[in-house]
């Protein structure tokens, strides 16, 4: 009862509260509910996440809690240098602080651009009050020339297009004002899409919460339900560890390969699971995943966006289709089932989401880890978006320190490539770059794309936008920066690529590597003060989840819970 004590405490917590004119049954002990909210101006993806949360108060107020909204760090996923990813561990950490030091009894989390979420499940994850997801929906289809748009995928092809001249500069500047039409998040199967899907697959917010689009009534309708469910979540003590649990997290997983998700799931998921002490290795995404088709016709692995997806059916739609090979029984915030949940959920559109007899692309279509001497502890491949023809790959190393310096002769027309060459892209990793960016993607060479080259083999140890496709091999560990042997890879090197084998091979002799590590010496930090130094000392690597090591785990919520 935190607004209902007497003496100097309870004076305390309601008088300055007081300042905003809440009459006086506000304060009569009943749950108080924050809303926390990644609203800001320089996050566009979650710029309508204030009326979001008047929706959530709402609900809050009609179920007979107390709303109070405040504000994390918002991060804009396409504004944020060095990279949004740099910043997921302090908005967790800040989140963290903020949900247990303020006088809260649950909480209700508003996120939309990629980042957004995982960071808020991993602080409500280490604080353990009762928590309800409300994720902030994806952008209305985009439309150029009369066909359909993806957000990031269709800048991925637009780029490539104006460097083979297949587009002018105006033809571009007038297609990036067709693909933003709308407030909410990527539209793509990106990591937006994916991390909302997961929250759902989660049991963490409300079903059909991922897919109305950010500007659709229900959206709103299920933000303020939300506000209602966190009220009984509070009255009957559930919390986040009782919805995120081992069995959940394997839903995840299969959900995440039935989408086609983002492969930045992988770092996410094992970051939360670290929150909540769930043993989850990088190896389950792939054990798990082998056995479960792509059911959805999504961008960037196949032709629909999520306005779409949200009119076959949503996401319950998928989970019902997926039937046992789904943990039916896991809890959720509505009190209800995985099972019950989705059990009545119909699908409207076959092309958009496929039956699992018949399915978009077949079982094991999604990420795969691999392992080998040039990625000892596991990287990752997202088949689905890749090119059959190079899954099975052997070719020459062409190495780059950094993607500026690939970008610098990218557009060479004598680079010394061809379409067996690998591209090697290092120094990307956590420690390295830092922050683990999204660019491992690099666009085909010049000289390849105007040969009708559209795909090559590329190798790095940073991460790849969700909305991108390309035979990419991502999250290489340990990262070149670590020691990895990624940074041992010289130009010329036959490197080998088996996905069916789940392989990554450099051809380099033992001998010769331990020459070679002796000679390598290790960057210098990035940074001697702030975040990015305390983020360098202390981060993980990508198998793990690129936590730091020492906000893994859970505090709980009772720590320095003075006047309560
Ligand atoms: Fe925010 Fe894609 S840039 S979701």
């Amino acid at each position: 009862m935190w607004f209902g004590a007497t003496g100097r405490a309870g004076m305390n917590h309601r008088a300055w509260m007081r300042s905003q004119g809440f009459t006086s049954e506000v304060f009569d002990g009943r749950p108080v509910i924050g809303i926390a909210t990644t609203w800001s101006e320089l996050a566009p993806c979650n710029v309508h996440l204030h009326r979001v949360a008047e929706s959530v108060k709402r609900g809050v107020w009609q179920a007979g809690g107390f709303p109070l909204e405040f504000p994390a760090m918002a991060l804009g996923e396409t504004l944020l240098r060095p990279t949004a990813m740099l910043y997921r561990n302090l908005l967790a950490m800040e989140a963290e602080e903020l949900i247990r030091a303020n006088p809260l009894d649950g909480v209700v989390l508003l996120s939309g651009c990629d980042k957004t979420t995982p960071g808020l499940l991993m602080a409500a994850a280490s604080v353990g009050l009762p928590a309800v997801m409300v994720t902030g929906g994806p952008m209305l289809s985009g439309k150029y020339q009369g066909t359909d748009v993806g957000s990031g995928t269709a800048v991925w092809r637009w780029e490539e297009d104006l460097l083979a001249g297949r587009m002018t500069q105006a033809e571009c500047a007038f297609a990036e004002g067709c693909m933003a039409r709308s407030n909410g998040h990527c539209m793509t199967m990106g990591t937006a899409s994916t991390m909302a899907s997961m929250a759902e697959a989660l049991g963490m917010q409300l079903p059909y919460s991922a897919t109305w689009p950010a500007v659709d009534a229900r959206r709103y309708e299920t933000a303020q339900r939300a506000g209602q469910v966190i009220v009984d979540l509070v009255e009957t003590d559930v919390t986040p560890a009782d919805i995120m649990t081992r069995e959940a997290f394997e839903n995840a997983i299969r959900v995440n390969a039935a989408i086609g998700g983002s492969t930045n799931a992988v770092v996410h998921l094992l970051a939360i699971a670290g929150r909540l002490g769930v043993p989850l290795r990088l190896d389950d995404f792939d054990a798990l995943a082998r056995d479960v088709p792509t059911l959805v016709n999504l961008q960037p692995s196949g032709k629909y966006l999520m306005e779409d997806l949200c009119y076959a059916g949503g996401l319950p739609a998928v989970m019902r289709e997926l039937g046992d090979l789904l943990h039916r029984d896991a809890l959720t915030v509505t009190r209800a089932s995985v099972g019950e949940n989705v059990k009545d959920a119909p699908c409207w559109n076959r092309d958009v989401i496929f039956p699992l007899s018949s399915p978009f692309q077949p079982a094991g279509s999604g990420t795969a880890v691999l392992r080998g001497n040039l990625a000892p502890d596991g990287a990752v491949i997202k088949q689905s978006a890749a090119s059959p023809g190079l899954l099975k790959h052997r070719g020459r190393a062409l190495v780059f320190d950094s993607q500026e310096a690939y970008y610098e002769v990218a557009a060479d027309p004598e680079l010394e490539v061809d379409e067996n060459t690998v591209l090697v892209i290092r120094y990307c990793g956590p420690k390295g770059y830092p922050g683990m960016p999204e660019v491992a993607n690099v666009p085909v060479p010049a000289r390849l794309l105007k040969q009708g080259v559209r795909d090559i083999v590329r190798i790095c140890d940073g991460r790849m936008s969700g909305t991108a496709y390309g035979t990419v091999v991502l999250h290489i560990a340990p990262e070149a920066a670590a020691g990895g042997p990624l940074a041992l890879v010289r130009t010329g090197d036959w490197i080998s690529l088996d996905v069916p084998a789940r392989t990554l091979t450099l051809e380099v002799s033992d001998a010769e590597l331990a020459d070679r590590r002796a000679a390598w010496t290790a960057p210098p930090p990035p940074a001697s003060r702030g975040w990015t130094w305390l983020y360098t000392q202390h981060v993980g690597q990508a198998d793990t989840g690129a936590d730091l090591d020492f906000l893994v785990g859970a505090s709980g919520a009772a720590v320095g819970r003075e006047g309560h």
